[in-house]
Formats: C-alpha cells, sequence, structure tokens
C-alpha cells in the first residue's frame, strides 16, 4: 500500500489505473482515527472496485472556531495499518497547504441543506465537507464514493453537490455500524468518560424506539419526536441539539414519514457532541 501526499501524485495513480490498468477506483474519504465504521467503508470500496484510495485529512475548514479542531484524535500509523488490512491500496494523507494552497479563495456551498440539522448548530460545517470532498474527488477522479450513514446529512449534502456539479463519481452509502450495545461507531466516543459512555446510549436507544414505531405502522413525525423527547428526558445529563423528522434529499422537515424519510438526533454528551439516525423504510 502506498502513502501519497500530493494531489498531482494522486491524480496520476488514479488515471494510470484507469486508463492503462482498466480499473476503477473507489474512494474512501475520512479524517482518520480510523475505526470498525471505516472499516466496513473499505470493505464495501473493496468488494465494488478494482483500486481503492482511502483519504485521511482532519479538514479544518469544516471545524467551527469552538470546535475540536485542534485535539481531534490523530493515529495515522494504526491508520494505514488498518486501511492496508482491509485492502486500501492508497493512502492519501495531504498537508493542510497542499489541499488549500496559500491565499485559497474557493469554496463549496450547498445552499438550503447545509443550513440545516448539523448545518444548522455547526454553522459553516458543510461549506467545508463539500469543499474538501470536492477536491478529493477532482483529484481523484473516482469511479464510486464510500460515505457512511452515520453522517446522513452529510450524505444529502454531498449527492446534491456531486448532481449540481455533475461529477463522475457515484455516492455509495454504507450502513452505521454500531457496538454490541447500539452505540454508534464514531472517532469521537474516545472523549466520552465511561459515565458519559453509559447516558450516549440513550441516542441510540432513541432511534431504536422510532425504527419500532416506525415498523408498527406509526408514520406521523410528532409522535416520533415526542417518544424520543420523553427518552432523552429520562437522562438529563445529555443536552438534545436536534430531533428531527426530514426528507432525506432536501433534510426538509416532514409530518408524516414516507419511504426514505431520515430520523436524525444530535445532544451533546458532556462537551462531546453526537449523533445519531434512522432511515424509515
Ligand atoms: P469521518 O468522521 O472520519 O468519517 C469518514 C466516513 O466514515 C464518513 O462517511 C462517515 O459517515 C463514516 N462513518 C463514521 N462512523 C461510521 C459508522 N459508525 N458506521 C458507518 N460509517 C461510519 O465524515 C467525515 O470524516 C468527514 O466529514 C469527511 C467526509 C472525510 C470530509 O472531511
Amino acid at each position: 500500500m502506498e502513502i501519497l501526499r500530493s494531489v498531482a501524485e494522486l491524480r496520476e495513480w488514479s488515471r494510470w489505473e484507469r486508463n492503462d490498468g482498466g480499473n476503477t477506483i473507489g474512494l474512501v474519504p475520512t479524517m482518520g482515527a480510523l475505526h470498525e465504521g471505516h472499516a466496513s467503508l473499505i470493505r464495501a470500496a473493496k468488494a465494488s472496485v478494482g483500486f481503492v484510495a482511502v483519504s485521511i485529512f482532519v479538514n479544518p475548514t469544516q471545524f467551527g472556531p469552538n470546535e475540536d479542531f485542534a485535539r481531534y484524535p490523530l493515529t495515522f500509523e494504526a491508520d494505514c495499518a488498518l486501511a492496508k488490512a482491509e485492502g486500501a491500496d492508497v493512502v492519501f494523507a495531504p498537508s493542510v497547504e497542499e489541499l488549500y494552497p496559500a491565499g485559497s479563495a474557493t469554496f463549496i456551498e450547498v445552499q438550503g441543506l447545509s443550513d440545516r440539522l448539523d448545518g444548522q448548530s455547526r454553522p459553516g460545517h458543510f461549506r467545508g465537507v463539500a469543499t474538501v470532498v470536492a477536491k478529493l474527488m477532482i483529484a481523484a477522479e473516482p469511479d464510486r464514493a464510500f460515505f457512511g450513514q452515520k453522517d446522513a446529512a452529510q450524505v444529502a449534502v454531498l449527492r446534491r453537490m456531486v448532481t449540481d456539479l455533475r461529477l463522475a463519481t457515484e455516492i455509495v452509502v454504507c450502513p452505521i455500524v454500531r457496538e454490541a450495545d447500539g452505540l454508534a461507531l464514531s472517532s469521537r466516543n474516545v472523549y466520552l468518560s465511561v459515565e458519559e459512555r453509559t447516558w450516549a446510549l440513550t441516542l441510540s436507544r432513541a432511534v431504536r424506539q422510532t425504527e419500532a414505531l416506525f415498523a408498527a405502522g406509526e408514520r406521523r413525525a410528532a409522535r416520533f419526536t415526542q417518544t424520543a423527547r420523553m427518552t432523552f428526558a429520562e437522562m438529563p445529563q445529555i443536552r438534545v441539539d436536534y430531533i428531527a423528522l426530514v426528507d432525506w434529499a432536501t433534510l426538509e422537515p416532514v409530518e408524516m414519514a414516507a419511504p426514505s424519510s431520515l430520523f436524525a438526533v444530535a445532544a451533546w454528551v458532556g462537551s462531546t457532541r453526537l449523533i445519531d439516525n434512522a432511515i424509515l423504510k
């Protein structure tokens, strides 16, 4: 497995594999601190394309001024070992200056969608995500890019971007990987104390309840959100950011669940913000 540092190298690798090697290319964008959720994306990529590039880049533009950019976990050696073990062909790990040359003034803004759900509580977050993923897609020219349903609003923003920019990359969404007790894996789970780790289970509990209500025939958004609010009320240590039933494509609230409605929650557990969701289908 090769480690590439420059956009030029990544582009050259991808073009060579496609044109001379006749291969399809997959891209798995990450910020590192890789866990089983990321591993599942690499495996899905490996099963569906010829060559897989995993990017590892803690993208400064998607963090707000008071967020965890400076303390985001860095585990590069272990990340490379995991990527290699899962069959990645290339790790792309650029510097900030490589992806954002001095004087950078170009950003991708997916209007409307970027102000909903996580975008509402994290202004500028999705602008940073869309910008860096566009840069990665333009550099790697992947046939497919793999993302987790864990960040369902991110998927909605990136689908819109790929459609609007007519990028030739298909977005593939992979299921949420969870711990045995239901907690969705996240690089930020390492911030949780033992106590907070138990409080954090409220998110997956609320998601499971919603799925059970939906399976029992409930369709009213108000019932889903009220039930979830009651569940969170039992755990006052947690501060809810949002509980919402939205259309997965537009992230606009819906009153009745329809195929592909997204039920999403975000909450603060101590100083750590966690998210979870279910696609109701
Ligand atoms: P990061 O949080 O590192 O996540 C990288 C990818 O792994 C995302 O597509 C995310 O949805 C997926 N992922 C994380 N936890 C998961 C889980 N428990 N199950 C399944 N997939 C999971 O998301 C980002 O980085 C960044 O915003 C990025 C897209 C790389 C742009 O900087």
